[in-house]
């Protein structure tokens, strides 16, 4: 990190200097290894399915899943480049027991196949559609992918008697503002309705926590880029804050809960202090021994839609119980009026409603509204019909942000970003 001074001073942009800034670098803090307390053996010699293994938390999850000496390892995404690159960087000694599968999880019938040829037992589900901005335009992407993905496999899993099913989840699923977090809220809402479910054998979980560092379009990648190339450097509001972890602390945390749960639980991760993004722009900045608003420019673009100034890893109604890692607490919601048989039946018939014609109300393939089909063309085909995502919403209380942002989408109406 000691800048090369006289390359410093001799060079015309200044910034291209110093090595890119690591989140280390930033958190101050080392990834966590194996905890004593927890038994891992849940996870050891089993078949594993990773789900958006060509992702940042899913190859994170490939990479450190091979030494649990896994009975197979099936990689399933549907980025070939993305699948392709992982098993290229997993090398020659992978490909024993390492199977790569490009799938879409909203495929039925490949997924079908999937399960009965492999029977995987533990199931980390990472596939997910994720940018907030891009998922306001396409909404009914959202429900495809996030929602219908995730029930389709999640059924499977049951079907297949699957061991445990974790599936990776948000901050921005608590108190959603925005289609994504609603969409990963219903996610987690339906790990505890198929947990809930009467002989259920397999552990459905949630594991939810803020942003880590370096994924696919997150702010450290882009500031190393934007300094790399003089500036400016882009925040969206000077008080934007959020959590922040290591991606390999993350899965590291994720895997021990996936040994922890007993099933129907939501995990959360602890996260630290949250952190100001200009206050991370400007620390890079330093780290690369330039000063910020003199030598870079800090620009500040606005918030975008769906995206609020501060996550929260909690729910106000939700209880915090420590579990035998440190870093791994158990969240409950004592107040929790949530009737699961109701909501398998409005998720189900949602996903009906992806299909051309509603299974519900029979209708030609769903309208998104006006003011989002104007600006967002679409695959009629696929969207979800809008009367069923209200009567999803109306599962859920009326004050319930779900409900609210599912009931705008219906609407057409646009929730307040807080
Ligand atoms: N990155 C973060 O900071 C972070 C933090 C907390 C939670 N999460 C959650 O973890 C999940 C994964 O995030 P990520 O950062 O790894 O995202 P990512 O975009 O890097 O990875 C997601 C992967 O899923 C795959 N995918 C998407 N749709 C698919 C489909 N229909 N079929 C098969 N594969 C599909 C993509 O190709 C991609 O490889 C998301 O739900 C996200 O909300 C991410």
């Amino acid at each position: 990190m000691v800048p090369n001074t006289l390359a410093l001073v001799s060079s015309t942009k200044g910034c291209a200097l110093l090595r890119d800034v690591q989140p280390e670098d930033i958190l101050g803090r080392k990834p966590v290894g194996h905890h004593r307390g927890v038994d891992l053996t849940p996870v050891i010699g089993k078949v594993t399915l990773v789900t958006g293994a060509a992702g940042s938390i899913g190859s994170e999850l490939v990479r450190q899943l091979r030494a649990y000496q896994p009975a197979r390892l099936i990689l399933l995404d549907n980025n070939e480049s993305g699948l392709h690159d992982l098993v290229t960087e997993l090398g020659d000694e992978a490909c024993s027991n390492t199977v790569s599968v490009l799938a879409d999880i909203t495929r039925e019938e490949a997924l079908s196949q999937v399960f009965a040829w492999y029977r995987p037992q533990v199931i980390f589900h990472a596939a997910a559609y994720k940018h907030v901005p891009m998922l306001e335009r396409y909404p009914h992407e959202a429900v495809r992918v996030n929602i219908y993905g995730t029930w389709l496999l999640a059924g499977l899993a049951q079907a297949h008697g699957a061991e445990r099913f974790v599936l990776i989840s948000t901050d921005k699923a608590v108190e959603p503002s925005c289609i994504m977090g609603a969409s990963k809220r219903l996610c987690e809402l339906s790990m505890f309705a198929l947990a809930r479910q009467n002989g259920c054998e397999t552990r459905f979980t949630s594991v939810r926590f803020g942003n880590v560092f370096g994924s696919r379009g997150s702010v450290v990648p882009t500031f190393n880029r934007q300094i790399e190339q003089g500036g400016p450097v882009t925040v969206t509001h000077r008080e934007m804050t959020r959590f922040f972890m290591t991606t390999s602390e993350a899965v590291n945390l994720v895997i021990h809960a996936a040994c922890l749960t007993a099933g129907g639980d939501l995990f959360m991760l602890k996260m630290g202090e949250d952190i100001r993004i200009v206050d991370l722009a400007e620390r890079m900045i330093r780290m690369r021994g330039l000063r910020p608003y003199k030598d870079i420019e800090i620009r500040f673009t606005g918030i975008r839609p769906g995206e609020k100034l501060h996550e929260r890893l909690e729910n106000a109604s939700e209880v915090a119980t420590q579990t035998t890692h440190p870093n791994i607490v158990r969240l409950d919601d004592p107040g929790d009026a949530f009737d699961p048989t109701a909501f398998a039946d409005r998720v189900t018939r949602l996903i009906a409603s992806c299909n051309p014609r509603c299974a519900v109300c029979q209708a030609d393939g769903a309208r998104l509204p006006p003011a989002v089909a104007d600006a967002a063309p679409h695959d009629d085909a696929r969207s979800p019909c809008l009367g069923c995502l209200t009567s999803l919403a109306e599962t859920l209380a009326p004050n319930d942000p779900v409900h609210q942002i599912l009931w705008a989408q219906a609407t057409g109406a646009r929730s307040d970003v807080s």
